[in-house]
Order: C-alpha cells, then structure tokens, then sequence
C-alpha cells in the first residue's frame, strides 16, 4: 500500500466560513472525510495535516520524508511567497502535487504566481473539493507507472 501525505495550509482551518463564495460551504473535517474515502477506494494510505505556520509546514515535509510516496499540498497563501516550502519539497525528492480549491488565475494578479507549482509534477485548482480526490487519482496514477518503471 502506498502512503500519501496531505497537506493543508494556512487558514484552511476555516473552510465553511471563510469566503463561502469562492471556497463554498464545506468545512475541513467534512473535506477530510471525503479524502479518506477517495483513498480507501484507491487502496492508499493517508496522513491529513493542517497548520497555519510555514515552519510547521517545512517540519512536517521533513519528517514524513520516510513514510510517504507522494506529497499533496495546498500551500494557501504561503503558495504565493515560501521558498521555504518550495526547498522542503526539493529535499525529499517526493511526487507533490499542488492543490487549489479556487482557480487562482481568475482571482487577484498576486495569487497568479506559484513559487512551489515548479518543483510539484503538476498543479490542480479550480474544482473545489474535487481538487483534492482528483489530485490523490494523480498521485495514484504516478506511483502505479513509478512502480512499473521500476520492473
Ligand atoms: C487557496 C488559494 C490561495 O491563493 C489562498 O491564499 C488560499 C486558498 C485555494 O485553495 O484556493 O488560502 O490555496
């Protein structure tokens, strides 16, 4: 069983209340749940975790460098500013995979830019909650053609 590390920046604590009109009315409890299935369904194994520090973030990276196949991270606002998340990332040399729940490109000129999107495999945002399930098929679909490529 593969093991996928999930990530959730800062302020996504409060999903459901916060700006309802662009990230809607789900609430970070119910979107883990919604992983969790996703995973059980494609036979992975997940790790959820939040925090609103970009140190915590950074530690977190650092010590699941072990346990982990492949990485999904929604770096939230720290997506626009962390060389430090964007290092951590490098360093363990793990599949990542960004995740929005918004279109950040039809949003503000600043959230237009992505310091981490160029050491991930690729970037999924726009499609709310379905962001996160279709980003964990990705990380599937990956690890399945890493395994192949290693018989
Ligand atoms: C976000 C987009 C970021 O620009 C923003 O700072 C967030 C959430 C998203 O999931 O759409 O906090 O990462």
């Amino acid at each position: 069983m593969k093991n996928i590390l999930v990530i959730h920046g800062p302020n996504l604590g409060l999903l459901g209340e916060r700006e309802i009109k662009i990230y809607g009315e789900i609430g970070l409890p119910q979107i883990n749940q919604m992983i969790e299935q996703k995973a059980k369904e494609l036979n992975l194994k997940v790790k959820i975790k939040q925090s609103n520090s970009e140190g915590e973030i950074v530690s977190f990276i650092g010590e699941e460098k072990k346990w982990m196949n492949a990485l999904i991270i929604n770096p939230a606002a720290y997506t626009h500013t962390s060389i430090a998340i964007r290092d951590a990332i490098v360093s363990v040399k793990v599949p990542t995979i960004e995740v929005h729940l918004s279109n950040i490109y039809k949003r503000e000129e600043f959230r237009h830019k992505s310091l981490i999107v160029g050491v991930c495999v690729g970037q999924i945002c726009g499609f709310g909650v379905q962001s996160y399930l279709l980003a964990l098929e990705a990380a599937n679909n990956i690890l399945i053609r890493l395994v192949e490529k290693n018989h």
